[in-house]
């Protein structure tokens, strides 16, 4: 019978048993071990670790991880079988960010920005535990086990926070419960979540890359830089497909002159004739401006497939995967959840 293997988690050296034909992550979850996760079919990154010391096999290649990042010693836990003792670098909940709590969110405004997207609003309890980091997200809670995640698009301050939820035809919360909420309704809420956080204090160049409301997190991570004079040179490049879908252009605009060289992209798929900006798919208009990313601090959040190919691309292009943060899209649900990787 063949013996189970030993995975030692830093920083804090938790240690649990994992049998070879599961997964890192179920073994952790199974001993209590709260390793961070969100899609557990490798399509989001949250589950990403360093592995420092061991080797692991994959059933099947896990979308959300590039051969970039394996290279540089990465794995992703949820898919990721051990061969070995493992020793892993779990990266820690982002400084100044509290643990989860459940509590109470009070709906403030519902309201469509465009034909497939709704701005909500909630209200917080006032309380210090619910102190989050721009990037990460919280998770409403609708019984049974079931929860739709969504990204903080707003900075922290005071304790409204504002979501952007793109519909789903048919999906049970944006067709099934979104149209019901009225203000004053109160929602089970799930907060502070993920990993995905600007790490300001590496002093790199930042380059910011989103699709559809995966502008929410970035959108979060930088207003909190605005007007800030540490504020690192800033590209935003935000894909979508039409004019129609550019919910947040005027905003993004108005903050030239309140980001440290602010270069601010969009990019559309299916632009119509009168559009003069750029056109195809946001990695490859980051690529023809910015051939050389070795020096970028570089965030992604959209759909696993952009973020797939904008990891591979990017490091043939010199990114180096320890600065390159993912925040994928997962479509495990049949509503569309943003959520966190790091
Ligand atoms: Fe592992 Fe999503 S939890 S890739």
């Amino acid at each position: 019978m063949t013996r189970p293997f030993r995975v030692t988690v830093q920083p804090g050296a938790a240690s649990f048993e994992v049998q070879p034909e599961e997964s890192v992550l179920d073994a952790a979850l199974r001993q209590g071990v709260p390793l961070a996760h969100e899609c557990t079919f490798g399509g989001c990154g949250t589950c990403r670790v360093a592995l420092l010391e061991g080797q692991v096999r994959y059933d099947e290649w896990p979308l959300a991880l590039s051969d970039g990042e394996a290279a540089a010693g990465f794995a992703l836990m949820c898919q990721a079988r051990a061969c070995s003792d493992l020793v892993i670098d779990a990266e820690p909940r982002p400084a100044g960010a509290a643990e989860p709590v459940h509590t109470r969110a009070v709906v403030r405004a519902v309201t469509p920005v465009t034909d497939s997207v709704i701005h909500l609003e909630l209200e917080l309890p006032d309380l210090p535990a619910l102190q989050y980091v721009p990037g990460q997200h919280l998770n409403i809670l609708l019984g049974d086990g079931v929860h739709r995640s969504f990204s903080m698009a707003s900075a922290p301050a005071g304790h409204r926070v504002d979501l952007h939820v793109r519909r789903i035809p048919g999906g049970h919360f944006t067709d099934g419960v979104l149209p019901q909420l009225q203000p004053g309704a109160v929602l089970e809420v799930e907060l502070p979540l993920g990993r995905f956080h600007c790490r300001t204090q590496d002093y790199r160049p930042l380059l910011m890359v989103a699709t559809g409301t995966g502008i929410a997190p970035i959108k979060s991570m930088l207003e909190a830089l605005l007007d800030d004079p540490d504020c690192p040179p800033v590209w935003l490049y935000w894909g979508m497909r039409d004019e129609r879908d550019l919910y947040l252009d005027e905003l993004l605009r108005s903050w030239q002159g309140r980001l440290y060289e602010f270069s601010y992209v969009p990019v559309l798929s299916r632009a119509g004739s009168g559009w003069t900006g750029r056109r195809g798919h946001v990695q490859q208009a980051v690529l023809e401006d910015l051939p050389d990313l070795s020096e970028h601090g570089i965030y992604l959040c959209g759909s696993p497939a952009m973020i797939a190919e904008a990891k591979q691309a990017f490091v043939q292009h010199g990114a180096d995967p320890r600065h390159l943060h993912a925040d994928g899209f997962s479509f495990q649900q049949a509503d569309h959840t943003s959520v966190a990787i790091a």
